[in-house]
């Protein structure tokens, strides 16, 4: 069966190319850099000594630390060594015993409404034990006052300091200065740049292991469970650019987001609705708001999209973090290929122009200019359309 991942924010990208790639846009800004300690990996070395409060809030020092933590205990409580990309191959055995959760229309698959087999089932087990163990460490850390949790899967925390938001802003703004061409960050975003085409892949690199991998490893034991590649660029929205982005999933297993802000904006905030292939995929979850210096870290299947700013200018670094041996294995071929019959109309809130094929059923018309999106919506996919919808299914 065909993955689909026309789904996804980002363009198909190899993720080989995403590692190991260099750009010409690098070269030439390496002797324009404003800030070089920011682009040398050994400035994110945790290991250094070096005094990371310049940079980082204290609290997200304290919150990785207790991830770490977090994880050891877990580790130690296991009976077996096994991974869960490991454990799915003794998954069966488990999904003998497993009750799966009720859902209108039973688990059918894309375009048909073919029973699981048990394969599939052991992957859902697999996928779900793995949620379980991450909420358990979310609801732990929260407890710790260092992490909020926005909704299931959704979580919040303080990162950077104003003072490296200013930095990291000030060497984007020169970067735009020197008029080098870049690409811009993915095919829904028209400004902003990829940050590692500008030089910051090394320490970003960095970046990934030292911090981020330790947190996004206990929140999400199967998606987050290895980083080995990242995506990371820079959007911006402002009145005169993109306002805000519909709603959409990510081409990344963990999707961390960082408001870098620009002093004095005014945006509602981050929509978050549920994961891409169930049954609530399109029903509200939570509303994020942004704050200089926080981010938000989630999986990539889960739908979301950015309000419209309605005053001065807004910044986000996103790293869409990758984890090869997660994309290679069993489960999660067969969660690409997973789509549950949607359990009741959408949202309001959760419904998108760029993919919904039901978009005027619920809204007047489309936004000026955007029309031709109609011939390219894909969402629900045939037969997964919710029941109450009352209409002929193969037609929805
Ligand atoms: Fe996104």
């Amino acid at each position: 069966m065909k993955v689909d991942l026309s789904t996804t924010l980002g363009r198909p990208v190899s993720i080989l190319s995403q590692i190991y790639g260099t750009t010409s846009a690098a070269k030439a800004y390496e002797s324009h850099r404003l800030h070089p300690e920011i682009f040398e990996p050994d400035s994110w070395d945790m290991s250094s000594g070096r005094n990371f409060e310049e940079w980082l809030d204290p609290r997200f020092l304290a919150l990785i630390e207790r991830a770490r933590h977090v994880s050891s205990s877990e580790d130690e409580g296991e009976e077996t060594e096994e991974s869960p990309i490991e454990a799915a191959r003794d998954g069966e055995e488990a999904a003998a015993g497993h009750e799966r959760a009720g859902a209108p229309g039973g688990y059918s698959f894309y375009g048909s409404e073919d029973e699981e087999d048990e394969e599939d089932k052991a992957a859902r087990v697999v996928e779900q034990a793995a949620a379980r163990r991450g909420a358990a460490a979310a609801a732990e850390l929260e407890s710790a006052g260092l992490l909020k949790i926005e909704a299931p899967g959704v979580y919040s925390f303080p990162m950077f300091s104003t003072q490296f938001c200013s930095l990291f802003l000030e060497e984007v703004d020169n970067f735009y200065l020197t008029g080098i061409p870049a690409r811009g960050p993915n095919s829904m975003n028209n400004y902003g740049v990829i940050v590692n085409d500008i030089g910051l892949r090394p320490a970003l690199n960095m970046v990934q292991q030292q911090l981020v991998l330790p947190l996004v490893s206990a929140l999400f034991p199967l998606e987050g469970a290895q980083l080995d590649g990242h995506h990371s660029f820079m959007v911006r929205y402002r009145a005169d650019g993109d306002k805000g982005l519909d709603m959409h999933t990510d081409d990344s297993d963990v999707t961390l987001n960082i408001c870098l802000g620009r002093e004095g904006f005014k945006a509602s905030g981050l929509t978050f609705c549920g994961k891409f292939g169930t049954p609530d995929h399109r029903q509200f979850t939570s509303k994020v708001k942004h704050q200089i210096g926080r981010a938000v870290v989630h999986l990539g299947q889960q739908r979301h999209g950015a309000d419209d700013i309605s005053l001065g200018e807004r910044n986000n670094l996103i790293i869409w973090n990758h984890n090869l041996a997660y994309r290679q294995s069993d489960v999660f071929l067969r969660r690409m290929q997973r789509y549950e019959r949607e359990g009741g109309p959408p949202d309001d809130r959760c419904l998108s122009f760029t993919h919904d094929k039901d978009w005027l059923t619920y809204r007047k018309a489309y936004p000026a200019g955007q029309e031709e999106l109609a011939d390219r919506a894909w969402c629900p996919p045939k037969n997964k359309r919710h029941r109450a919808w009352g209409g002929l299914d193969h037609l929805a």
